[in-house]
């Protein structure tokens, strides 16, 4: 079966008036439908790019990047949920939620019942008529997921959204993703920092190393879910991708 995602030689130059910067060099990844694949490496080492290059956001240097075998284009359906993506702060958690069914002219009793049921999966249904500024940082991430989710995307692009979250309820949205990936089944690139976190939530891992960023190893996660960040094979992997990222 071809891969649901196919990067060819990918490379990526940014080039602003002091300097050239090679941001990737020579990428080549298969993602594979419903694939859970995170995204690691030091800082620097075109993560972000790379994320940006799958959801169209930004043009490609040398290569292609294929979706379902043809050329992707910016206007296919992907749900994004970065650090940054903020939620509109006049509306509430529900309208939120509904924006993108809104633009997708969804008729409004629809549109109210799939965002509710979004909100359920996020396990915010009581919170549905808070405004943004109502709610704790982790809530206002879950919202950002429900609306990537909301108008059912083809992939759901992740960049370090609970980075800036305490390492509790960071924790408790690792658990919900997982939960949330296993229902939907989509297809999720999530890029993190953070190596417990990707171990607990990939099926595969990708190290990216930097200058120009390129991938040094793709590690497959085989431990059974839910997994024990204290088991054995969880830290021996974390070890071993650290070891990676830093050689
Ligand atoms: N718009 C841009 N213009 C010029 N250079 C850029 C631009 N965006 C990124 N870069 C450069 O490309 C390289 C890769 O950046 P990118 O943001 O993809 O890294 P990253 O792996 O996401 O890093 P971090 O972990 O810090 O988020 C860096 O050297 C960065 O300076
Ligand atoms: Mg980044």
């Amino acid at each position: 079966m071809v891969a649901k995602i196919q990067i060819r030689n990918l490379r990526k130059v940014y080039d602003t008036p002091e300097r050239r910067v090679h941001a990737l060099e020579n990428v080549n990844l298969d993602i594979q439908d419903g694939e859970f694949l995170c995204l690691v490496g030091l800082s620097g080492c075109g993560k972000t790019t790379l994320l940006n290059m799958l959801a169209g956001f930004v043009e490609i240097t040398a290569g292609d990047i294929l979706m379902d075998g043809k050329t992707l284009t910016e206007d296919y359906d992907k749900g994004v949920v970065f650090q940054e993506y903020a939620l509109f702060p006049w509306r509430t958690a529900r309208r939120n939620v509904e924006y993108g069914l809104e633009i997708r002219n969804v008729a409004p009793e629809e549109r109210k019942r799939i965002a509710l049921e979004h909100l359920r999966l996020v396990r915010l249904e009581e919170f549905a008529d808070f405004y943004p500024h109502n709610l704790s940082g982790g809530m206002r991430q879950r919202v950002a997921v429900a609306r990537a989710l909301a108008f059912d995307p083809q992939v759901l692009l992740m960049d370090e959204p609970f980075g800036a979250l305490d390492a509790q309820t960071r924790e408790e949205l690792q658990e919900l993703t997982v939960d949330v990936w296993q229902k939907t089944k989509k297809t999720v690139v999530y890029v993190t920092h953070n190596l417990s976190e990707a171990v607990y939530l990939g099926n595969r891992i990708v190290v990216f190393i930097p200058r120009p960023g390129r991938i040094r190893e793709v590690i497959t996660v085989n431990i059974p879910r839910p997994r024990d960040p204290l088991s054995s094979a969880f830290i021996e992997i974390q070890r071993e991708i650290d070891r990676l990222i830093r050689t």
